[in-house]
């Protein structure tokens, strides 16, 4: 009797084994470090800026605590454009500094903010751009900076999705004023939860550094209402550990994607984004799929019939930003002026992607949206001894 499958997820933690965590531990135990900048906080902070190519980091309990203070290192008030086209934290962090967001529709293509929208949102009141670079696709960063050079705007990327991707041989995380990562269970580089920010200088560096220390310059001096936004021992032990095992992660997510486009071209309905011309510019973050119209069924019935046969993609990002309560109020918040975003938000699948995903697994996800449309894949022969 054939079992059923277990089910798979748009994603699962990448871990790695737990004895070579032990060793950490066992350090933190001994020194009882626990937080407040200790030994691997350091390391991982070197390590991680090595690794990516930036000149300095600074690391964070979560990315959203990191968005907000990015913000107010910076000290932007008033307007910040930005995009519709992400997930919630990106927006929040500025209703935490009493900003307004103000949104602008996106690229077609890469599902970034489209810089040509971005001229005729700005406002005396603006003073920042915040965009995210999208399933990890460097936006247009050239065409971002002349905009903020030509208006005096600052930029804060949310690089949540963008951990170790290149643009034009360099770390897409240089561009802009600060970069922000996020390290969530989710991401391609996980601390469990864990953010950071990149900064350009060792000054800025500085700040953030007390900004996330509560406002402390030293034991009794406090200059800024800071934030407890410091990362722990455990997490960035972890981390430190994790990086031993990333690049080996996303060259496999390399090969999953792969598989998909191979699985998945040319099924009618069923559109694949581009792939950037550079495949350092990728890191396979998250496969995303559009439904289209000519597709037997509608992009719900196929999330729903994935759900059922255990396979779980996600509407990632549906809703849009701007349709949340607290947002939709905003007069740039309606459908009529975002539409490319919200007809990709109506017709987006994230499917499953993460380092243990199978070649099985992938073969049984594209197998059900080719069978949806008509296109089963044809069954390799038995093989016989
Ligand atoms: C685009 C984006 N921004 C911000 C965040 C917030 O990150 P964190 O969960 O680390 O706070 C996430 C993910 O969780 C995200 O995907």
């Amino acid at each position: 009797m054939s079992q059923a499958k277990p089910p798979i997820y748009v994603t699962q933690p990448d871990l790695p084994p737990l004895e070579e965590f032990l060793p950490y531990l066992r350090k933190i135990w001994d020194s009882r470090v626990l937080t407040n900048g200790g030994p691997f906080h350091q390391q991982l902070e070197a390590e991680l800026a090595s690794y990516l190519g930036v000149k300095h980091i600074s690391l964070f309990t979560n990315a959203t605590i990191a968005l907000v203070t990015a913000l107010q290192s910076l000290r932007i008030t008033g307007e910040v454009i930005t995009t519709p086209y992400s997930f919630v934290a990106t927006a929040h962090s500025l209703l935490w500094n009493g900003i307004k967001p103000v949104f602008v529709d996106i690229d077609p293509e890469t599902f970034n903010m489209d810089p040509a929208r971005i001229e005729a949102a700005i406002t005396p009141q603006t003073t920042a751009i915040m965009p995210l670079h999208c399933y990890g696709r460097p936006c247009d960063v050239e065409a971002i900076q002349r905009i903020a050079d030509d208006y005096n705007l600052k930029v804060i990327y949310d690089a949540a999705h963008a951990f170790g991707v290149q643009h034009e041989g360099q770390s897409v995380l240089c561009h802009g004023d600060l970069s922000v990562l996020s390290f969530h269970a989710t991401k391609v580089f996980n601390t469990f939860e864990g953010g950071a920010i990149i900064s350009p200088d060792a000054r800025t560096k500085q700040h953030i550094d007390h900004l996330k220390n509560f406002g402390f310059v030293n034991e009794t001096t406090v200059v800024a209402t800071g934030i407890n936004g410091k990362m722990s021992e455990f997490n960035a032990a972890l981390g430190l550990l994790q990086l031993k095992h990333v690049d080996q992660a996303i060259s496999r997510r390399g090969a999953i994607a792969r598989l998909y486009r191979e699985l998945l071209s040319g099924v009618r309905g069923i559109s694949l984004p581009v792939p950037p011309a550079d495949p350092a510019s990728a890191n396979d973050a998250y496969f995303p799929i559009l439904v289209e119209a000519d597709f037997p069924v509608s992009r719900d019935a196929l999330y729903q019939q994935m759900k059922e046969e255990g396979l779980n993609g996600r509407r990632y990002f549906h809703p849009l930003i701007s349709e949340f309560p607290m947002y939709r109020g905003l007069p740039s918040a309606s459908n009529a002026l975002l539409p490319v975003a919200k007809s990709v938000s109506s017709r987006v699948i994230c499917l499953p992607i993460y380092p243990s995903l199978s070649d099985e697994d992938v073969r049984r996800v594209a197998g059900l949206i080719r069978q949806t449309a008509g296109q089963a894949l044809t069954q390799p022969e038995p093989v016989h001894p």
